[in-house]
């Protein structure tokens, strides 16, 4: 390992560099403007993996973004680890909060990050988090210490729900043959804190749509007489939690797993402080279901959000009216053994009950996803545990993510694997918002990391 390592030190700054490139293309998968940008970034990646010496690299189309894929298999009687990450990107906006361009990455100096963070949407949601993966296996391979074969998938619809690369999956099971999936697109507790995410949340996805009066109303002529939907929709979501902030749909916790005190008192282990918490996001307390902890509510419990809400009038002035429709779209964070399509349903049932006569309902579900556990005695968990241990000099803890990575539970219906979650983000780095970053310290300790679970994962496979 340790000309492995000796070459990572060598490369550091042609490593920020090409990463710098991959981030400067705005590969936003959301926005179909975009789509030549998601074309020309899969391309990049590909000539990337061809440089450090994969073979069988290819981009394969699919009817959305491609699929980069490449491989290196040395030996039929080593191990196969299959690398999956993503090098699509969410939407930048809103641009008038970021600080600098989203697509022109700059490396500033944080609280949380002394050696200095990139700044770029993809920083550390996936761009920055996958390439770890393609820079440790040049290391390996250039320093002849590759000990287990290495498949890489990296998609380009992540941040849209996967759908293409659920089709691939399906159709390419051979090629995607392996022992292990690993991939680095979650997070950790703190830079002196390692984590392995044993778990993540599932998601159902509804659009819900109101509809009151055929069309929008004189608010004094009917004001009063006619229901708005504008009102209706505030109301009816407002009955979808009681006062402890448990979800009120009718069969929604049937399938939630208790964990017991023992497990419970465990998760309670890891640091955290609430102080910091609320600081850090500005807020005066935090707010949740009664009986938990913030960390068990934003782990081991599903939750239920409103991500957006419109309807009637919002430009300039006032303009007095009632409005034919109202809109919202929420989301549901779901636990093993939660399934998404029963939960999409049973809120379905529920939210059109709630609703008076006057107004008629149409609930839209979006794409979901199935929670998903990586057991801790699994050979997977204990190979990254001892590759955290050798890089960090500390034994990381496990923690359950809130996050969803829907292909994980799709993976292991589809080809029977399990996935290592070995995520070097932090919640602060602000995946999805603006200015998203990315630690160059966790960059390079991901680099570093990598090969020692390779080393791991192959001795503790024989
Ligand atoms: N990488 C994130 C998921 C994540 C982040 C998990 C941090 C755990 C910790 C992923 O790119 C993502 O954003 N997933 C979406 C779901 C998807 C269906 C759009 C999410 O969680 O909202
Ligand atoms: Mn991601
Ligand atoms: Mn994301």
């Amino acid at each position: 390992m340790n000309n492995t390592q000796a070459f990572i030190n060598e490369n550091k700054e042609r490593f920020l560099d090409e990463l710098m490139e991959l981030l400067r293309v705005p590969s936003i998968s959301a926005d179909s403007s975009f789509s030549q940008d998601v074309q020309k970034c899969a391309e990049m990646l590909s000539e990337n993996l061809k440089e450090i010496g994969l073979t069988n690299v290819e981009v394969f189309p699919t009817d959305g973004h491609p699929i980069v894929y490449g491989e290196k298999i040395e030996n039929p009687s080593w191990p196969t680890v299959l690398v999956y990450g993503h090098y699509d990107v969410q939407p930048a906006d809103p641009l008038e909060l970021w600080d600098s361009n989203p697509f022109n990455p700059v490396i500033k100096k944080t609280e949380l990050h002394p050696q200095g963070a990139i700044f770029a949407r993809g920083a550390c949601d996936d761009k920055g988090q996958m390439f770890m993966h393609v820079k440790a296996v040049e290391a390996m391979i250039s320093s002849g210490e590759l000990t287990c074969n290495v498949k890489f998938m990296i998609e380009g619809e992540e941040e849209v729900g996967s759908e293409n690369l659920s089709v691939f999956v399906k159709e390419q099971k051979e090629l995607l043959n392996a022992d292990i999936i690993l991939v680095s697109d979650t997070g950790m507790l703190a830079n002196d804190v390692p984590s392995i995410t044993t778990g993540l949340r599932g998601l159902s996805y509804v659009e819900v749509e109101l509809t009151g009066p055929n069309r929008d109303l004189h608010s004094g002529l009917y004001g009063g007489c006619v229901a708005n939907p504008i009102n209706i929709l505030c109301d009816m979501i407002s009955k979808l939690q009681n006062e402890d902030l448990a979800v009120t749909i009718p069969g929604f916790y049937d399938r939630v797993e208790n964990l017991s005190e023992k497990e419970r008192s465990e998760m309670g282990q890891a640091p955290f402080s609430k102080e910091d918490y609320c600081k850090s996001i500005d807020i005066e307390n935090v707010h949740g279901e009664k009986g938990f902890t913030t960390m068990e509510r934003g782990s081991i419990r599903p939750s239920l959000d409103v991500n957006g809400i419109w309807g009637g009038y919002t430009g300039e002035g006032a303009k007095t009216v009632i409005p034919s429709k109202a809109y919202a779209k929420i989301s549901m964070r779901l636990v093993p053994n939660q399934d998404p399509e029963e939960i999409t349903n049973l809120f379905t049932q529920y939210f059109s009950s709630l609703a008076p006569e006057g107004v008629k309902v149409k609930v839209t579900p979006h794409h979901g996803g199935e929670p998903a556990v990586t057991p801790v005695d699994s050979i997977g968990y204990l190979a990254a545990s001892e590759a955290y241990e050798k890089s960090f000099g500390k034994k990381p803890i496990p923690v359950r993510s809130g996050g969803s990575i829907p292909i994980v539970a799709m993976f292991e219906k589809e080809l029977g694997l399990k996935t290592v979650l070995m995520g070097f983000g932090l919640d602060s780095d602000a995946i999805h918002s603006p200015n998203e970053h990315y630690g160059v310290f966790n960059f390079f300790k991901g680099i570093e990391t990598i090969p020692y679970f390779f080393e791991s994962f192959s001795k503790l496979s024989n």
